[in-house]
């Protein structure tokens, strides 16, 4: 055995949980607010916040709302939020080139958000499925995703929302050599500094159906994302992608979805020191959120429970729409 104790009565494990003092000593991991990145859902086709109906407690709001929202989540303590836009039926083409548009809604928003809160870190989706009318994230020729077309849009949307103001890109789209092409682009244009935290372990996974609402992007899917997301089956290829992602030029690495996947979550951080993020994806946010509303959880409990098991996993920090509950809650 790796830690040799006496055995019972000699040894009383339970002597150093007696009180919330001696836990509290020995407690292994902290949740607090630093570890939190909110993401929020924006749109252009309403004065007022949009519910979504599979996601409950989440709302899209407009860039003036949203502002104040970030502002708020700013002082209890967030310091990092990831925008996604919803994009109304015009924005979509099959060459995504709304996706381009630097005033399109989340690039206004990221100026405007650098400009009214810059200590907020920003991070942005790099991936054209808002943009597309096939729903994927990439684009689609003949039928099939085209990986090296896809990267060369990839590429122009990283720049763009880097000049818009973007601390973190998170590309997330799983296409073949993304990363180190994202990178040499922002490197050629001066931006040095610009973080990539890349969704290198990204499952093809049914917990994103919420998510795909939230942004109009489920109608628009034409079959699956199976030929770039990772099979739930596989942990040694998400291994291998995350080595890649890392040896491509990736500054961070996020894990895809979260519960689910703390397997991967434990994997990735013992076998690469590089930070790692994990993302509760909003089927694993409707799930707590629904059981909740049903009375079995009490969220003062499942809330911090939930976002700690990610922490227990190694991770440095965790993708979560509670963010602002949780910061709440971690405020006392
Ligand atoms: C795709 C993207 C997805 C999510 C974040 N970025 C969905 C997908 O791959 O279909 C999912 C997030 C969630 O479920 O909360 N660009």
């Amino acid at each position: 055995m790796k830690y040799p104790h006496p055995s019972y009565p000699a040894y009383r494990p339970r002597r150093l949980r007696r009180n919330p003092a001696v836990r509290a000593l020995v407690r292994e991991n902290t949740l607090t607010t630093d570890d939190l990145i909110w993401p929020i859902f924006l749109t252009d086709s309403s004065d007022e916040s949009v519910d979504i109906p599979t996601m409950p407690g989440v709302q899209r709001f407009p860039i003036s709302m949203a502002l104040e929202q970030v502002c708020r989540a700013y002082e209890s303590g967030i310091r990092c939020i990831a925008l996604f836009p919803y994009i109304e039926e015009s924005g979509k083409s099959a060459d995504c080139s709304h996706a381009l548009d630097p005033e399109n809604l989340v690039n206004r928003a990221t100026r405007a958000f650098k400009s009214a809160c810059p200590e907020m870190l920003l991070m942005t989706d790099v991936a054209l499925d808002a943009y597309n009318i096939h729903g994927h994230d990439g684009i689609v020729i003949d039928g099939a995703v085209d990986n090296d077309a896809t990267l060369a849009r990839l590429c122009e949307q990283a720049q763009i929302h880097a000049e818009s103001g973007a601390d973190i890109l998170g590309p997330s789209d799983m296409m073949d050599g993304r990363i180190s092409a994202i990178r040499s682009t922002l490197d050629d244009a001066g931006f040095v500094n610009t973080i990539i935290l890349s969704y290198a372990a990204k499952f093809a996974s049914c917990l994103y159906g919420p998510f795909r609402d939230a942004i109009n992007s489920a109608a628009a899917l034409v079959g699956d994302k199976k030929t770039y997301q990772l099979d739930p089956a596989n942990a040694d290829e998400a291994l291998r992608m995350v080595e890649r992602d890392i040896a491509e030029g990736a500054d961070m690495v996020m894990v895809k979805p979260g519960l689910p996947y703390l397997d991967i979550c434990r994997a990735v951080t013992d076998q690469f020191a590089v930070p790692t993020f994990a993302y509760q994806t909003s089927g694993e946010y409707t799930m707590i959120r629904l059981a909740i509303a049903e009375g079995v959880f009490n969220p003062d409990q499942i809330i911090p429970e939930s976002l700690m098991a990610f922490k227990r996993a190694g991770c440095d920090g965790i993708l979560t729409y509670f963010a602002p509950e949780a910061a709440r809650l971690l405020r006392g």
